[in-house]
């Protein structure tokens, strides 16, 4: 994929789709350590340790047994091909954390592509979730918190047209002061 941020659209969706409420994306760019840190937490349902040793590799698993995915492994690539990789840490019933670690200035690595939009898409299709967004760059951090939004507008929905841009020029500034 072009973008980190369509990995990161991919792995908060399974977030979802294993029934999560809070889904949190940590992005920390350790320039100092040359590393790139992308972390997905979640509060779903989570999966056995069978299960999460077979996500890693789909194209061994035979597929009249289990549904072959790509999102995972896609990630994993990317990743592996970038000096780093993904680590899967999941427990049945107590939620999932997928982290993926990149060689920060590896001629592979993909840009981040742009979060505004990704976070967006991922509020406006899941009004009723919650959503962190940490992104560290050396010293400076942006943060975005769905629940604190959801206290400053009392009952307002999140999906309202005027939150919905609020959020996008609130992230898309927060990422602009980042890069400066
Ligand atoms: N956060 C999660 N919580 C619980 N189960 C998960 C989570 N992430 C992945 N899984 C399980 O691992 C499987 C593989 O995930 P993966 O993203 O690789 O493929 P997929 O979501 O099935 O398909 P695709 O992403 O290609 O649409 C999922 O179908 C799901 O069963
Ligand atoms: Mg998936």
């Amino acid at each position: 994929m072009r973008e980190l941020s369509m990995h990161i659209l991919d792995i908060a969706q399974n977030s979802i789709a294993a029934g999560a409420e809070l889904v949190e994306i940590d992005v920390i760019e350790d320039v100092a350590n040359d590393k790139m840190i992308i972390r997905v937490t979640d509060d779903g349902r989570g999966m056995p340790a069978d299960v999460v040793a077979q996500i890693r590799d789909p194209f061994v698993t035979s597929r009249t047994t289990r549904r072959v995915g790509l999102g995972i492994p896609l990630l994993a690539a990317a990743a592996e091909r970038c000096g780093g990789g993904v680590d899967i840490a999941s427990v049945p019933g107590g939620g999932t954390t997928v982290t993926a670690i990149f060689e920060y200035s590896h001629v592979d690595r993909a840009p981040l592509g742009n979060m505004a939009e990704t976070l967006l898409a991922l509020v406006v299709c899941n009004p009723n979730l919650d959503f962190v967004y940490n992104h560290v760059r050396g010293d400076n951090s942006f943060h975005f918190d769905t629940r604190e939004i959801r206290l400053e507008l009392g009952s307002i929905p999140l999906s309202d047209p005027e939150v919905v841009v609020f959020i996008r020029d609130f992230v898309a500034e927060g990422e602009r002061r980042l890069d400066a």
